[in-house]
């Protein structure tokens, strides 16, 4: 493949590279297929140097001691884990659950929100090791590439971005005899194409093979995370989710710090299979795609969130609150995180969520979380107030009848009007 100059498209963004100027390359690497062809590829391709950056986010099952040993010896320069999963969960989740952040209905934003700390995490680390480049293993098919190239253009107007899988041409097949050819180790072998994954502390998201047809109901395989419904405990459990200022705090009334909150509910939503979401996705390069996600964390503390949200607000706050949600999740899937719209945003979310303290009990039972309970020192709810059984107090019931007079006054002469 050594051809004497890169298999590159011609620049179209200023923020792209010119392969002359290509010396030393920031890798995102993962340790997969794709990233390792990448890795061997752009020494070759590029005469360049590699440094290689893996960040955890959460990710479950990944042994970092051997992905930073691939790396090696597959001829990086450097190879860096960084564990950033406290950062991800104080400085992304947090916000994310303060706007109830659910993108299309149903997507809790998982990869939307990693995608801004591992690029700028790409940033730092391109800085601190001189490089001139920051590569990533994103398809031109994707929102990944988006958040990734938005990220570095916008903090490090400096450094230029490539994106082989974007203009390489191989297949599968090819990537998998290139490896072969450069003695990179490829796992599980040549067999059918397996599922396109990306996963965090926040979820797991599945795409590809059956998943692209829609008349296909999901295969049980496809699960890693969440227990199938079916296959769910017959005892239902219930969970307490304790908040202050809109971040969890405790679970079962024992604190914990964020990270091990989210990992604590995942494992029990997960076996309740709690999570599971099979959604048409409305991408922002302008394809509709199907994508499966596992999401059990997410599927407790969300809706748990929002009721003592609605809880401790005002109906007015109640009504006004969900657009700027939906505003906020839209903003982080269309890569847009370091949009100053997103953080006044979060200006609005952070003085709502002031008072958003109280603890919500869920039941959870065969892919099923329902809210049960709820106690907050700030609801604006007043048992008596409320109460069918009794009648007085501060609540005039013979006012109702006035109020009801008014209220309707211009729906009433319209319809008036409209019927005559
Ligand atoms: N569709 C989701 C999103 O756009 C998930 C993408 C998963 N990314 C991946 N590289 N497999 O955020």
């Amino acid at each position: 493949m050594s051809s004497e100059r890169p298999t590159t498209t011609p620049r179209t963004a200023s923020y792209e590279a010119d392969p002359e100027q290509v010396h030393r390359v920031l890798l995102l690497y993962s340790g997969g297929l794709d990233t390792s062809v990448m890795l061997k590829w752009i020494q070759d391709e590029y005469d360049a140097e590699v440094v290689c950056l893996t960040v955890n986010l959460g990710q479950p099952g990944e042994d970092y001691e051997v992905i930073k040993g691939k790396a090696i010896q597959l001829g990086a320069l450097e190879s860096h884990v960084v564990d950033a999963r406290v950062q991800f969960a104080s400085e992304y989740l947090a916000p994310a659950i303060k706007a109830n952040a659910l993108y299309g209905g149903g997507y809790p934003l998982f990869t939307a929100l990693g995608r801004p700390l591992i690029a700028k995490l790409a940033v730092e680390y391109a800085r601190r090791y001189g490089c001139d480049t920051v590569a990533h293993g994103c398809t031109g098919k994707g929102n990944d590439q988006v958040r990734i190239e938005a990220t570095v253009a916008t903090l490090a107007p400096e450094l230029r971005t490539i994106a082989p899988v974007r203009s390489w041409e191989m297949g599968r097949e090819e990537e998998i005899a290139y490896a072969r050819e450069h003695g990179i180790p490829v796992k599980g072998g040549t067999e059918a194409a397996p599922y396109s994954i990306d996963d965090n502390l926040w979820g797991r998201s599945s795409e590809g093979r059956w998943i692209e047809e829609l008349e296909h109901p999901p295969e049980d395989d496809v699960f890693q995370l969440v227990t199938r419904p079916e296959a769910a405990p017959d005892e239902p459990e219930l969970v307490e989710l304790t908040f202050e200022r809109g971040v969890p705090v405790a679970l079962n009334g024992e604190r914990l710090e964020l990270v091990e909150l989210i990992e604590a509910a995942a494992e029990i939503g997960a076996r309740h299979g709690v999570g599971i979401i099979d959604q048409i996705e409305d991408r922002i390069v302008g394809l509709k795609v199907r994508d499966i996600y596992e999401a059990p964390a997410a599927a407790l503390i969300l809706p748990a969130h929002q009721e003592l949200e609605r809880l401790v607000c005002t109906i007015h706050q109640n009504q006004f609150k969900p657009l700027l949600d939906r505003q906020w999740a839209f903003l982080v899937y269309a890569g847009l995180w370091w949009e100053p719209l997103r953080s006044d945003l979060d200006a609005y979310m952070d003085e709502v969520n002031e008072r958003v303290t109280g603890s919500i009990g869920l039941k959870l039972f065969k892919g099923a979380a329902r809210v049960v309970t709820r106690a907050s020192p700030n609801a604006i709810y007043d048992a008596s107030l409320a109460s069918f059984s009794q009648s007085g107090g501060l609540f005039s019931q013979a006012a109702s009848p006035g109020f009801i007079e008014l209220w309707s006054l211009q729906s009433r002469m319209a319809w008036r009007l409209r019927n005559e």
